[in-house]
């Protein structure tokens, strides 16, 4: 069994004197994904912008980790050396520098690059030269700043290309960054099922296998209007949906055995508008264990809007949210 994604495996007391972050147990495997924010179209459009209060928040509450997703592709030009926006990666230095200042590790991706999904072949090139322009910029980032390919590949254009893809990216990646820590995933959404089915990049250096969980999908994105599916109300909890979520943790130690490589479950969540809040925090706490049990570090889909568990304009976690995670709500006066 491998203990998480993390250079350090055991729990750590983080925050000494001065640090803004008071002394808290931390979870090393637990993580939650800062979205909906620096992945938007603009920050702020889809109803979030990330606060140096909330990644302080995240440390208190005995995280570990986060995950930035970040839509690079928008911010980028179209012709190599495809130029990355000076402000917003300074923006996204200051979110980065946050998060580790507050003694978290921090996995930056690139997230919906969504002409990409529509033509992976086309968008080829462009996608390796992001990393071409991200990682030199990084190159002198302490370790604790991870990188991961590309969120959720998908459609049938890209299942032959992707393994090839992504191993190029990785090249690209370690001409500058021989040491540090890349998350690759398998093609069809970064199910487990395609994990599952990905060889390990032929490359050198520390790789960490990624896959995203969601079943069943009717559950989780129960009333979400994004999906073009009318999914109505409905709970979780029979004991057959346990078992298929129990059976998470086997499957997961196999494929970090058979990859050679510690596990992220970089994203698993449900839908919160007119979701039964039982049921949810329930779900929840079933994957987490599981994929505590696998010894994999486990992401939490989202921290703010529509898949929340914490309420930022009321500064706090929801009610349920830190016990459904195995974390504890902070002392009020820490
Ligand atoms: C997407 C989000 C979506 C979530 C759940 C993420 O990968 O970026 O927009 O809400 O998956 O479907």
């Amino acid at each position: 069994m491998r203990l998480g994604i993390l250079a350090a495996s055991a729990a750590t007391l983080a925050a000494c004197a001065g640090s803004p972050t008071p002394a808290v147990e931390r979870n090393p495997l637990a993580c939650v994904n800062l979205g909906n924010a620096l992945d938007a179209p603009r920050e702020g459009q889809w109803g979030y912008r990330i606060e140096k209060r909330d990644i302080e928040a995240i440390a208190a509450a005995g995280f570990s980790t986060v995950r930035l997703p970040v839509r690079w592709s928008a911010y980028a030009g179209f012709e190599p050396p495809y130029p990355i926006d000076e402000p917003f990666l300074q923006r996204v230095d200051e979110v980065v520098g946050w998060a580790l200042e507050s003694d978290l590790e921090v996995v930056l991706n690139v997230h919906h690059y969504v002409e990409f999904h529509k033509d992976p072949a086309a968008h080829r090139d462009r996608l390796v030269g992001l990393w071409a322009a991200i990682a030199p910029h990084y190159s002198d980032w302490p370790d604790g700043l991870i990188f991961e390919v590309l969120n959720e590949p998908r459609g049938r254009q890209v299942a032959d290309l992707w393994d090839d893809i992504q191993t190029e990216a990785i090249e690209e990646i370690r001409k500058t960054n021989p040491d540090r820590r890349i998350v690759f995933g398998g093609p069809s959404w970064n199910s487990l099922e395609s994990l599952e089915e990905t060889p390990r990049p032929d490359a050198d250096g520390p790789l960490i296998g990624t896959f995203h969980y969601y079943e069943p999908f009717e559950f989780t994105h129960q009333n979400a209007p994004f999906i073009r599916q009318d999914l109505p109300s409905r709970g979780w909890g029979a004991p057959e949906e346990r078992e298929e979520i129990e059976a998470v943790a086997a499957r997961t130690e196999a494929v970090s055995e058979r990859l050679d490589a510690p596990i992220l479950l970089g994203e698993f969540g449900v839908y919160l508008p007119g979701t039964d809040p039982d049921a949810r925090w329930a779900w929840y706490a079933a994957v987490r264990e599981a994929a505590e049990q696998a010894g994999a570090t486990w992401c939490v889909w989202n921290f703010a809007a529509d898949f929340a568990i914490y309420d930022v304009a009321e500064s706090d976690w929801l009610p349920g949210a830190l016990e459904a995670l195995g974390l504890e709500e902070p002392a009020p006066d820490s």
